[in-house]
């Protein structure tokens, strides 16, 4: 049976498609099936009159999954709002027994399924639904995706501690360059975040400066060079 890993953030926008198709690409190459699901996807443009889910397409395309799309995003949203309210906005009901009996499909078939998050651990996904909830739900531990800059580390911590007090297991943390800028803290975040949460440094991940969607391979390489892979085979 499959390893599941939930792929969360400290934030929005912090990396979490880009590092979780990297990963899924990465293991590709590997000969290791990796799975994906990004259960409920917000923001998705109408074009033709379809929902485009632009996480779940890349992560589709970086996995080369043949799985169905409505497999991979169960739940399409229009507003670029944290889900639930979206889904209140547009009248949509979240099953989220169903994402579990979903992702229980993806499980079977795959070495390792990876499932992205909306936002961060408590961004609501319905009602009073958060991303917490649903990890339990499903009951698989969490990588910490977050981004290297002034902030992270209080993000980070605030992330590990909610995510500890709610009883779930944090498999390490990735820290992300979101900018070929450096700012002061960017050199230290790293060890301070790896001291302060005194859990494991998965990798710390540069900037790629070149548009991503032709770049698949580079992607996948990118986190090969840079995520401690002993560290995740032994997951
Ligand atoms: N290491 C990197 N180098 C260059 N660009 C990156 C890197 N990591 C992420 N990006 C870019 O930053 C933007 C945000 O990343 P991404 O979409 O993966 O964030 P996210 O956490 O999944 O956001 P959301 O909360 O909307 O799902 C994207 O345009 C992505 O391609
Ligand atoms: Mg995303």
């Amino acid at each position: 049976m499959a390893n599941g890993i939930f792929i969360t953030g400290t934030d929005t926008e912090v990396g979490k498609t880009f590092i979780a198709g990297g990963l899924a690409r990465m293991w590709l190459k590997m000969g290791k099936r990796a799975g994906v699901m990004k259960p409920i996807e917000s923001g998705c443009v109408r074009s033709d009159g379809v929902l485009q889910p632009r996480d779940a397409l890349f992560l589709k395309e970086m996995s080369a999954s043949i799985d169905d799309l409505d497999l991979i995003v169960p739940y399409r949203l229009e507003h670029p709002l944290a889900p639930s309210i979206a889904a209140e906005l547009e009248g949509v009901e979240i099953d989220l027994e169903n994402v579990k009996s979903i992702y229980q499909q993806l499980e079977l078939k795959y070495d390792v399924v990876l499932v992205e998050g909306a936002g961060g651990l408590l961004s609501p996904l319905y009602k009073t639904f958060t991303n917490v909830d649903l990890i339990k739900l499903l009951g698989i531990p969490v990588i910490v995706v977050a981004r290297n800059a002034l902030g992270t580390i209080n993000h980070t911590l605030l992330t590990v501690g909610c995510a500890r007090s709610s009883g779930l297991t944090v498999l390490g943390i990735i820290i992300n360059n979101l900018s070929p800028n450096d700012d002061l803290s960017t050199n230290d975040n790293p060890r301070v975040i790896k001291e302060l949460s005194g859990l494991p440094l998965l990798g710390v991940i540069p900037f790629l400066p070149v548009p991503h969607c032709e770049n698949m391979e580079l992607i996948a390489d990118l986190l090969d060079e840079h995520v401690d892979a002993d560290l995740l085979r032994e997951m």
